[in-house]
């Protein structure tokens, strides 16, 4: 079911693969500062399970078991566990329980889980041994940081208390559902490495209503899928595993599910 792509850094569009349903992109990410003994550090990143939303769970094992095959150094996931029953977050916190890091295992919360019980899917996570950054940091290893902020739309995102502590030229990983976040981070000067998804690249590929339509209409963000950068700010829009939406909408159509794996350097391999 994994399908692997060569994805090109800094590559703003993933090339797509329409034959498997999971997609996994792999990225190698200059990040200035990087300390030297952290060259190489990997990183996964998932988002928006949307457990309860279809018949999904069979593509949402799958990819978690995927995602741990890869062996990374740290998991990132980005929100939407659930998308908006209760009863929803055990099985879910059961199934990501099952993500193993060297370095940890990381979480924020997504609006959706406001919308079933985010303070359940907090204390459950963290009982199953994830780390929930919901605007507060840790240091990974000596000079590399991650953060994350709540959430944009339901929560309380405070970017000063997520970053309090933080030297001011460390570089970071920063957890934000809602890539709009971006715009509350126009005066950062460090480099950060910020990691969203929320828009489901759109969820829907149609030839004749680009997702790029989508998102901005039904999300208000011109932000899609792949890579956007603003001054020292990276930013990666990961387009999830479940889908949002009800009835006939509840799918995704010619938009597969993401696993990605970031390779963390201080230089451009690019060149
Ligand atoms: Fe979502």
């Amino acid at each position: 079911m994994l399908q692997r792509t060569g994805e090109d850094y800094p590559s703003k569009n993933a090339r797509e693969s329409l034959s498997d349903p999971i997609e996994l992109t792999r990225h190698v990410v200059a990040l200035p500062g990087l300390p030297e003994r952290l060259q190489g550090i990997t990183l996964v990143h998932l988002s928006d399970f949307h457990r309860g939303n279809g018949n999904t769970d069979p593509v949402i094992e799958a990819t978690i078991e995927s995602a741990a095959s890869l062996e990374p150094d740290v998991v990132a996931l980005t929100g939407d566990f659930v998308n908006h029953r209760r009863e929803d977050i055990l099985p879910i916190v059961k199934m990501v329980s099952r993500l193993r890091a060297k370095h940890g295992v990381f979480a924020i919360p997504g609006n959706h889980d406001y919308y079933a019980d985010a303070m359940l899917l907090e204390s459950a996570l963290e009982a199953a041994g994830v780390y929930v950054l919901k605007n507060c940091a840790r240091e990974l290893q000596a000079g590399l940081w991650i953060a994350g902020v709540d959430d944009l739309l339901e929560g309380s995102p405070d970017l000063n208390r997520a970053m309090e502590g933080i030297p001011t030229d460390a570089p970071v990983i920063l957890l934000a559902h809602n890539p709009n976040f971006l715009y509350r981070l126009a005066s950062e000067t460090r480099p950060i490495l910020m990691l969203s998804g929320h828009t489901h690249g759109g969820q829907f590929a149609f030839p004749m209503i680009p997702p790029k339509l989508i998102c901005l209409l039904h999300l208000r963000t011109r932000f899609v899928h792949g890579w956007y950068r603003q001054g020292s700010v990276q930013m990666y829009v990961n387009r999830g595993v479940g889908c949002s939406g009800w009835g006939v909408l509840a799918r995704r159509f010619r938009c597969h599910p993401e696993i990605t794996h970031y390779t963390l350097t201080a230089e451009s391999l690019s060149g």
